[in-house]
């Protein structure tokens, strides 16, 4: 499979980019890696929590391939030194060439630049691709809630995992 790490750009979304990534938002759903139901094509993907600032898109030919946003884990100031990967998606048709890789990379970029130290996400235990990309950029294991969600009649884990941005001999 071809990589495209020369020809993809990564850059901050803003508020015109929303209705390319409702689309995708919608086209990337499924119950394999969402717990929330189908977006709509429409959108709206912005809102008051929901904002632009906290998007980073991949595009590639100058069209929209996918997107990683990054949020604080929570708006406690004892909390603020983690960051929390709340959405992850590639368009199918570009699956398997490094741009999921680059998004992850990009938000734990972004994470250290605003001072975190560690960066949190939580992946459904059957979405496989995910969790392997996940591990292959330094996230571990950190928690599992077991049978957590019920999905077309199956029980799924829910899985935390994390990657610390600094050793821990640094402080
Ligand atoms: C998960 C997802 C973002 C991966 O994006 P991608 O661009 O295909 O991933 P990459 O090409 O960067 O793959 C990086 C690594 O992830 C792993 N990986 C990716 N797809 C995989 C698959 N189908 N099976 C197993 N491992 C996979 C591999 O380790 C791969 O490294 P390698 O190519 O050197 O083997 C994409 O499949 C997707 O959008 N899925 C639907 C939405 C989703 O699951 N989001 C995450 C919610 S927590």
């Amino acid at each position: 499979m071809t990589r495209m790490h020369d020809d993809l750009i990564i850059r901050p979304a803003g508020p015109e980019d929303e209705r390319e990534l409702a689309v995708l938002n919608h086209a990337a759903w499924s119950v394999l890696s969402d717990v929330s139901p189908e977006p709509s094509v429409e959108g709206p993907v912005f809102d008051e929590r929901r904002t632009s600032e906290q998007f980073l898109l991949a595009v590639l030919d100058g069209r929209l391939v996918g997107y990683v946003r990054q949020v604080p884990a929570t708006a406690l100031a004892v909390n603020a030194h983690v960051r929390q990967i709340q959405g992850l998606a590639v368009d199918g048709t570009v699956r398997g060439r490094g741009v999921g890789r680059r998004l992850v990379e990009a938000a734990c970029d972004e994470a250290r630049a605003r001072g975190a130290r560690k960066v949190s996400l939580r992946v459904l235990g059957w979405n496989t691709p995910a969790r392997r990309l996940y591990e292959s950029c330094g996230f571990v294991v950190e928690g599992l809630l077991a049978e957590e969600f019920l999905i077309d009649g199956s029980y799924v884990d829910d899985v935390w995992m994390a990657r610390r941005l600094v050793d821990r001999a640094d402080g």
